[in-house]
Order: structure tokens, then sequence, then C-alpha cells
């Protein structure tokens, strides 16, 4: 099968947060169940070595106004093409964001066009490629399928991923001609959301399936509460609905190679991790305290990730011997937040505002405990990484850490299932007793061993999930191809 992944971001080239890193890890993942994918991506400044070297396999003259070329190239094993736009994409910094912190004003052109250049490769624009499946990822891929549909021309099905439902691609619905969709478009069985052009609704309304990172969150999102207002849309779709967790790249994440941990361990011994510890707690210019039991946060600084709740509870946790390191970057508000936490408990306290990739590797061979007070997670990286390096995650149930922690109630330590810490509903209260609880555990070093143990053997691995996601894309092929008669 013949995958062409559609995506505004893929590890290693360009990643603000997990959508890059499935986007570059799927992919080999997937070629062991025989599916092979290329992935487009709008041509950022960071992929211009892809153009390098690379093959044009299609040249637009008018690309929703804009001439277009298309680069085929090979780099770390993936396959790429990769849309040139420069006036779109050829900017410094964030993907999505301009130097001023706000969105680029032109991003409904600019993941316009990333689809539309999607559905014509789909179409079979590139040479002689025939993609026999699209995976659009989340709302900047979302018109691809809304595309093929108005087309109305021979196109494989496409599969909507979605990766977070709080990013919908809304614009205003002035916008229609100059995205290049028919005016009859913009409808509740289009591509109209509340008066706007909703990218996303797009997507999960005309793609052939729809996935998302998780099952628990593939249920969350069919409910008021957590539908975001697309809830009525996902529940007429629930037939065609599937979630699938995330995995890591596990040669990626091993930390008896990880370049960016300074004391490598091999997986399983526990023990080893303890230099780590005491030269992380050194590096945030903490008390070397082996005793002291260390938490870390690496994660962007959105409501999301529930880290505003820090302030609520730092009193309570720092009168323990508990110490606390967040590596993130995002929001000022949360930024200004935690520095006021650390003037308040330098010796508790530190944190790195920033994006890191190193210390988003250290902390987890570093940390007892990562903690995840997300108010809604889709699926979560953070936690896998944390258990496959033996800390023990502390989350709140929700999404796909409510898939991929084991809590550690009596029964499940005794029964020695138990991967880490869960907590609901998400409020200060509950953060506060899901800490205390785990640093109970703590101080009882053999069960902590224990969880930790358990933590590591949880497979975080992309293999079952592979398969699943190549048995699904079997399945919607097979369902498109035009019955023999
Ligand atoms: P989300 O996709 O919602 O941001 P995930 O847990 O799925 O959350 O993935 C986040 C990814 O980004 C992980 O690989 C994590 O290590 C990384 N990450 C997030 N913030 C930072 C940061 N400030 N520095 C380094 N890595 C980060
Ligand atoms: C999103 C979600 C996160 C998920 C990631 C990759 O950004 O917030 O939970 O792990 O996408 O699917």
């Amino acid at each position: 099968v013949e995958l062409l992944s559609v995506a505004s971001e893929m590890f290693p080239f360009v990643k603000t947060g997990g959508l890059g890193d499935i986007v570059g890890t799927l992919p080999p993942a997937l070629s062991a169940y025989g599916i092979r994918t290329r992935t487009l991506l709008p041509g950022y400044p960071a992929l211009r070595m892809v153009q390098s070297g690379g093959r044009c396999v299609a040249r637009f003259a008018d690309l929703l106004g804009h001439e277009a070329t298309v680069w085929e190239n090979r780099l770390h094993g993936k396959d790429v093409f990769v849309l040139d736009i420069p006036e779109l994409y050829d900017r410094a910094g964030d993907p999505y964001v301009g130097p001023d912190g706000n969105d680029w004003p032109d991003n409904d052109i600019r993941f316009a066009a990333l689809a539309r250049a999607a559905a014509n490769i789909a179409q079979g624009a590139a040479g002689g490629y025939r993609p026999d499946l699209v995976q659009a990822h989340d709302w900047q891929a979302g018109l691809t399928a809304a595309y093929l549909h108005y087309d109305q021309r021979p196109a494989p099905p496409v599969v909507q991923t979605i990766h977070n439902l709080s990013f919908q691609g809304c614009f205003a619905a002035s916008a229609l001609p100059r995205l290049g969709l028919p005016a009859h478009a913009l409808c509740i069985d289009g591509v109209e959301y509340y008066g706007q052009v909703g990218f996303l609704k797009a997507g999960l309304y005309f793609a052939a399936w729809i996935t998302t990172v998780s099952p628990t969150y593939a249920r969350e999102i069919q409910t008021p509460e957590g539908g975001m207002g697309l809830d009525g849309l996902l529940r007429t779709r629930a037939q065609s609905l599937t979630g699938i967790l995330n995995g890591i790249d596990t040669e990626i994440w091993n930390p008896e190679h990880d370049p960016d941990v300074h004391f490598p361990y091999r997986l399983r011994d526990i023990a080893g991790r303890a230099a780590n510890k005491r030269a992380f707690q050194a590096e945030f210019g903490l008390p070397q305290d082996p005793d002291a039991f260390l938490l870390g946060i690496v994660s962007r600084l959105t409501m999301q990730k529930g880290i505003d709740l820090l302030p609520d509870v730092a009193a309570d946790i720092f009168g323990d011997n508990i110490q606390l390191v967040v590596v993130g970057s995002g929001s000022l508000s949360i930024q200004r937040e935690l520095s006021i936490l650390q003037r308040r408990f330098p010796r508790r306290f530190a944190c790195h505002i920033g994006y890191s990739e190193a210390l988003g590797h250290r902390m987890p061979a570093s940390v007892d405990a990562l903690l995840m007070p997300s108010r809604f997670e889709p699926c979560g990286l953070t936690q896998m990484s944390a258990c496959h390096y033996g800390g023990v995650p502390i989350a709140a149930r929700v999404g796909g850490l409510a898939d991929t922690i084991v809590d550690a109630n009596a029964a499940a330590l005794a029964g020695k299932a138990a991967t880490g810490f869960l907590f609901s509903p998400v409020e200060a209260a509950t953060l506060l007793a899901a800490v205390r609880r785990a640093h109970a555990t703590f101080r009882d070093r053999q069960a902590w061993a224990t969880l930790q143990r358990n933590a590591v053997a949880y497979d975080v691995s992309w293999s079952g999930k592979a398969a699943q996601y190549a048995d699904l894309f079997r399945m919607v092929v097979a369902r498109a191809r035009p019955r023999e008669e």
C-alpha cells in the first residue's frame, strides 16, 4: 500500500509538539507492515536541504494563486515531498506563529495550499506516483478531503487523523473563493462551521475514515464536554472513527545510546539512573539530595497541560522534600507564573523556558516522576518516554493518559500491574493528593522500584499500534475500491 501522508510538521525536520514526532516515526513503523509512506510538508527554511539534491516531481503555475514546485527526496530514511512556495513558507521561526506571537495572518492560504497540493498529488500530479490512500494530519491538512470531494475526479480515500481537537483551523467565510472552493461548499454538508470555513470540520466531514490517537480520546470527543463543538459531527461518524494509541521510536529513546543522557544506563537498570538524577539536580541548581522526590514536566505551556495549577499546590508540595523542574515554552502568562515560583521556592523549583530536545531526553532519565496534569490529552508522549526510561508518571485520568498508565491503587500494586498515578477530576486538590500518594510510595523503596520496573516493562513501541494502522488502512483501501463485476 502506498500512503501519502500530509502534515505541517515532521521530526526531525520541524517539530513543535507530539504531532511532529508521530508524523516522523509512524512511517518507518508502518513499513514493517507493507505500508510505504511519503510525507508532504510545507517548504519551511528547515526543509531547504530536501530541495538541494532533490528531484522536482511537480510544478503548479497557479496553486491558489501561487507558483509552486514539489520536490522529492529521501532524508534520514524518510521519503518526503516538499511544497515550495517561498512567499508562503520561507519564513524564519515557528510554522504557525509569527515573531509577534500571533498566528501568521495568511495561515488559511498557507495550509489550504498544502491540502490543495496534496489533492493534486493524490490525483496523479507527481509523475507516476499513485497513492492508494491519503492520511491527513490535523486541521492543517483538513481541506485535502474537501478538495478531492469537490473535484469529482477519481482519487484515493482519505483518512483524517485528529491529534488535537482544540486546533480547528477556522477562518472567515469570505476567504472561500481564495481557497479555491465552490460557493456551494459553504454549507453544513460542506466546509461551513459556525459561519466560518472549518478546515478540520471539512476533513472530518469528507474523510472516508477518521482516526484519533487513543481509544479514550475517541470516546471523549463524541461528548459535549470533550467535543469542542465538533462532537455532534463526530457522533454521526462514530462508525468510521477509530482510536489508535501513539508509539515512540525505541531506537531514538534508548537510555543506553541516548546522546543527551549524561550517564547512559541499560533499560531496566533502575540504579543506573541515580547519577543522572544528581547531575540533573546540579544542572538546575537544586540540592543534590537523593532522598528528595524529583518531579519533572516537559511540555508546551498551554491551558491544555494544566500547568497553571502549580501555583495553587506549590506551598503544599514544596513543604515536603519534593523538587520540581519544568521545561516548557508557550503562554507568556504561564511563563510569568513559573518565574514567580522560582523566586518563591529557589531550592525546590527550577525551570527552563524554551524548547530543548536535549532536556526533553535528559528529563525522563533523571526525574523520579513525570507530572502531567493535562485537562485533556489526546494521547501524550512524554508519559511514555518517562515510563520507558524508568520515570513514573503522575497524570490526569484523561485521554491517552488513562489508556497508557495503570494507576497504583492497592490491587494494581499488589498485582505488579501499576505503572503510575492517575487523578481526576483535574484540579489542584486532586493533583496534590496524587503527588502525595506518589511521594508516600517513593519513600517505600521496594514498592517504588517495583513501580519503576512495571513502567519500564510497559510496551511504548510502535509495533502493535502500527499493525493496527496497517489493518485499518488496508480495510479503507479495500472499501474504496470499486467492486469487480
Ligand atoms: P503535545 O503534542 O500536546 O505537545 P505530546 O506529549 O504528545 O504533547 O508531545 C510533546 C512532544 O514535544 C514530546 O516529544 C516532548 O518531549 C516534546 N516537547 C514539548 N515541549 C518541549 C520543550 N519545551 N522542550 C523539549 N521538548 C518538548
Ligand atoms: C497532540 C496532542 C498529544 C498527542 C500528539 C500526537 O498535540 O496534544 O496528546 O500525543 O498530538 O498525536
